[in-house]
C-alpha cells in the first residue's frame, strides 16, 4: 500500500466509493455471491433463476455468463451500485481457471479484494493463486467462507488453514452457529447481533437481533442450550487464540476478517457488504512513473486497464475501461491520450448500473468507466488534463507457450488475422506475424488460452481455428538503434515476426541462440516482455 500518512481527507463523494474484485476458485460461489451483491445493491430484481453447468460456462467473464445463462444483463466488467451510501464498484475478474494476465490486471483497477472460499474445501489452488496476486499489491482481502449450510469444516480449521496457507492474519467478524443442516446462522462480532438464516426464502434477507453481549438472555431465545453453549465456548477461545480485527493491518494487506455464510441463501453477504463499506479502502493514491497521483487531485486521471472488443455484436468497436486515478470527470471533457500526445473528446463514456450500461455523465475517483473507441486505446494507457502521465505496475507478461494458428478454411486467413488482432489488443494474447511464410504464431501464459482463444474466434467471427506446435518456444521484443536493428533483422529473417504494433520480436526454440545475440549484437536489447507505455 502506498503512504497514506498525511493524507488529508479526501472529498465525500470519494470517499464513499469502494472499488474492488471478487476472487475464488471455481465453484465455490462468485457468481453467487456476485449476483446477491447486485440483488442487494439494487442493480438487480431476482437472483439465480437459471444455471448453467460445466466447464464451458467459465471461458468467458462471470458477468457475461450471469447475463447469457440467467437472462439478466449486466454486459459488462465492472458494475456499480449503491449500498447503504456507499457506492460500490464490482470489477469482474475473469472466470478462467488458468491464471492469466488479465486477472492480473483486474486486479491493478482495484483498491481492495473479497476471497470467498468453500467452507468444506478451505482454500484450493486457484484460491492460493488470485491471493498471491493480491498480495503483490498489498490489497486488503475481507474473506468470505461460503457454503456453510452444507457439511463445512471446523471453524477453526478453516481459520488455521488460511493463516498457515496464505500466511496472513485471520480475524473472525462473525462466527458460525452449527453447520449444514444444524446451520442457524453467525453471531456477529463486530456489531454484537444474532444473525439467523432464512432457509424458506433464498432471497429474503435473515433476522437480524441485537443482543448486548453473549450473557444476554435473548440469545437463549434462538439458540438451542447446546448450540448456545458450543458458540460461548468457540467464541471465548476464538478469542484468546486469534488476534482482533485490526483495520490498519487489513488495510496493508497483513490481516483479513471473515465472514461466514451461504451466498445461496443470501445469508451473511450483507453483513460481507456492510464490512467492504466500513471496513474497505477508499480510492488509493495510483502509481505513475513521474509521481504518485491522489484520488483527491481536482484534475482528472485515469488509466486503462482491459479493452474488450465485441460488447455488441452489431458494433465492432471496442470499450476501454478506464480506473479513474483522480478527479471529478463529467461527460464531454476532453483528455489528454498520453501516448499519441492527442486531445480525446470523451463524449458516450458509459457506466455499468443497474440493468444496463448508461452513459456515465459524471464520474469520480475511483470509478470505473467504459470508453467505447475504435482501438486508439489500449491497455496501459494514460488520460489526463494534460500532464503527460505513464501509469506503471499494469504488467505485461513474457509469453511461456507458443503455437501456430490455421484456419480451417485457408480463404479465411484475412477474418483470421482481424479475429487475433482484436486478441491482441485486448491484451489477451501476444500475436505474432512471421516475416517470412504465412500463417500467426501466438503466445500466452497459460495452457488453456488457447482453448479459450479457439472457441471464441468460432463464436464470435464463426471460424473454426487450428493451433499446433510450434517450431518456436521462446518470443524476445528487439529494441536498439535502428541500423543495428536493421542489420540483425537481414541476418536473422527466419526468426523474425512482427506483433500487433508492428514492433519486431525474434523468435527462436534456443536459449543458446538469444545469448549469441547478445554476444554478436551488444547493442541491442533483447526483452522478454513489452513494456506497456510507450
Ligand atoms: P463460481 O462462480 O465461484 O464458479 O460459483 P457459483 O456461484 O457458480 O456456484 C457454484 C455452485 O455452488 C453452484 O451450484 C451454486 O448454486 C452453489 N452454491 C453457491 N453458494 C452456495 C451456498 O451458499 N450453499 C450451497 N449449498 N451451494 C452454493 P450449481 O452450479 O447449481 O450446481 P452444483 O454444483 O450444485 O451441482
Amino acid at each position: 500500500m502506498l503512504d497514506q500518512s498525511n493524507r488529508p481527507a479526501l472529498p465525500p463523494e470519494i470517499a464513499r466509493r469502494r472499488t474492488f474484485a471478487i476472487i475464488s476458485h471455481p465453484d465455490a460461489g462468485k457468481t453467487t455471491l456476485t449476483e446477491k451483491f447486485l440483488l442487494f445493491g439494487g442493480a438487480i430484481q431476482m437472483a439465480g433463476q437459471v444455471r448453467a453447468k460445466g466447464e464451458a460456462r467459465r471461458t468467458r467473464s462471470d458477468f457475461m455468463k450471469m447475463e447469457q445463462e440467467r437472462g439478466i444483463s449486466v454486459s459488462a466488467s465492472a458494475m456499480s451500485f449503491e449500498y447503504k451510501g456507499w457506492r460500490f464498484n464490482l470489477v469482474d475478474t475473469p472466470g478462467h481457471s488458468d491464471f492469466s494476465e488479465d486477472t492480473y490486471r483486474t486486479l491493478t483497477a482495484v483498491d481492495a479484494a473479497i476471497m470467498v472460499i468453500d467452507g468444506a474445501k478451505g482454500v484450493e489452488s486457484q484460491t492460493r493463486k488470485l491471493f498471491e496476486v493480491c498480495r503483490l499489491r498489498d490489497l486488503p482481502i475481507l474473506t468470505f467462507c461460503n457454503k456453510m449450510d452444507r457439511e463445512s469444516r471446523d471453524t477453526f480449521e478453516i481459520i488455521d488453514e488460511i493463516q498457515e496457507n496464505l500466511a496472513i492474519d485471520v480475524a473472525p467478524a462473525s462466527w458460525p452457529i452449527g453447520m449444514g443442516r444444524e446451520f442457524l446462522g453467525c453471531y456477529d462480532i463486530v456489531h454484537d447481533r444474532l444473525e439467523l438464516i432464512d432457509r424458506a426464502d433464498r432471497n429474503r434477507v435473515a433476522e437480524s437481533i441485537k443482543i448486548n453481549g453473549l450473557d444476554d438472555p435473548k440469545l437463549a431465545e434462538h439458540v438451542p442450550a447446546e448450540q448456545l453453549a458450543t458458540l460461548r465456548d468457540e467464541l471465548e477461545m476464538a478469542r484468546e487464540l486469534l488476534p482482533a480485527f485490526d483495520r490498519q493491518s487489513f488495510l496493508e494487506g497483513h490481516m483479513t476478517p471473515i465472514w461466514f455464510g451461504s451466498a445461496i441463501n443470501s445469508f451473511g453477504v450483507r453483513e460481507l457488504m456492510d464490512g467492504m463499506g466500513e471496513f474497505g479502502p477508499e480510492p488509493q493514491p495510483q502509481k505513475a512513473a513521474e509521481r504518485q497521483i491522489s484520488a483527491e487531485e481536482s484534475a482528472v486521471t485515469g488509466f486503462v486497464f482491459k479493452v474488450q472488443a465485441n460488447m455488441d455484436p452489431k458494433h465492432r468497436d471496442r470499450v476501454a475501461f478506464v480506473r479513474l486515478a483522480s478527479g471529478h470527470f463529467e461527460r464531454g471533457m476532453k483528455l489528454l491520450h498520453v501516448r499519441s500526445k492527442k486531445q480525446m473528446a470523451v463524449s458516450n463514456p458509459v457506466l455499468f448500473l443497474a440493468a444496463d450500461r448508461e452513459l456515465a455523465e459524471e464520474a469520480w475517483a475511483g470509478d470505473i468507466i467504459g470508453i467505447p473507441n475504435h482501438g486508439q486505446l489500449r491497455i496501459g494507457d494514460g488520460l489526463t488534463e494534460g500532464e503527460a502521465l505513464r501509469f506503471t505496475g499494469i504488467p505485461s507478461f513474457a509469453p511461456e507457450l507458443l503455437q501456430t494458428v490455421r484456419a480451417g478454411d485457408p480463404m479465411k486467413a484475412k477474418h483470421l488475422e482481424k479475429a487475433l488482432m482484436q486478441f491482441a489488443e485486448e491484451g489477451a494474447a501476444k500475436v505474432f506475424k512471421p516475416a517470412i511464410g504465412s500463417g500467426f504464431i501466438v503466445g500466452v501464459v497459460g495452457a488453456l488460452q488457447f482453448e479459450v482463444l479457439a472457441s471464441r474466434i468460432e463464436q464470435e467471427y464463426s471460424l473454426p481455428v487450428r493451433f499446433e506446435g510450434s517450431q518456436f518456444t521462446s518470443a524476445r521484443w528487439v529494441s536498439g538503434p535502428k541500423a543495428e536493428i536493421d542489420r540483425f533483422v537481414n541476418l536473422n529473417k527466419q526468426h523474425i515476426a512482427h506483433d500487433h504494433d508492428g514492433d519486431i520480436v525474434f523468435l527462436t526454440r534456443l536459449q543458446w541462440d538469444i545469448d549469441r545475440i547478445t554476444r554478436d549484437f551488444p547493442e541491442l536489447r533483447l526483452t522478454a516482455t513489452k513494456e506497456l507505455m510507450a
